[in-house]
């Protein structure tokens, strides 16, 4: 079975919303049950919180439910658990390669590498950086299925 890990800062923000975008994306392809997903941050302050009420909101708007995620923070035995770990900013990614362990299986890159774009982190601005987050985690999504053969021919 395929896994794919989404990671950012604080596991409340961006990767929830990644996770349930691309959750949305297999399930529509009926290929939900061939993939593990999950998110984490790499930062533990948010651990076991729900995600922040605006990507919540936005991921409603959009017909999806993320409000029963926890936020947890990566863990070593993620870089072994997980094919794929895609982090949303450059930031992200330095963070991961450190805490990865040296031999670790799991292929770490940016979520948008294809695109050279960070997912900006939309925290400390106002609700259309909610927007924004959710319209590009969504192409992510689509092309990461299309990328990972896991469409309807895949
Ligand atoms: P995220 O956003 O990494 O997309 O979940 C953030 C959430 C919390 C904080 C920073 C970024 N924080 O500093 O608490």
């Amino acid at each position: 079975m395929t896994s794919v890990l989404f990671v950012c800062l604080g596991n409340i923000c961006r990767s929830p919303l990644a996770e349930g975008a691309f959750r949305k994306v297999m399930e529509d392809l009926g290929a939900g049950s061939r993939v593990l997903i999950d998110s984490a941050g790499t930062g533990g302050w948010h651990q076991g919180e729900a995600p922040d009420p605006r990507s919540i909101a936005v991921a409603a708007r959009n017909g999806i439910d993320i409000s029963a995620q926890r936020a947890r923070q990566v863990v070593k035995a993620d870089f072994s658990r997980f094919e794929h770990i895609l982090a949303m900013d450059s930031s992200n990614l330095n963070n991961l390669r450190k805490l990865s362990p040296a031999e670790a299986p799991a292929r770490l890159r940016l979520f948008l590498e294809a695109e050279g774009m960070d997912v900006p982190d939309p925290y400390y601005g106002g609700p259309a950086g909610f927007e924004t987050v959710f319209r590009m985690v969504m192409t992510g999504a689509e092309n990461l299925a299309a990328e990972l053969g896991l469409g309807r021919q895949g």
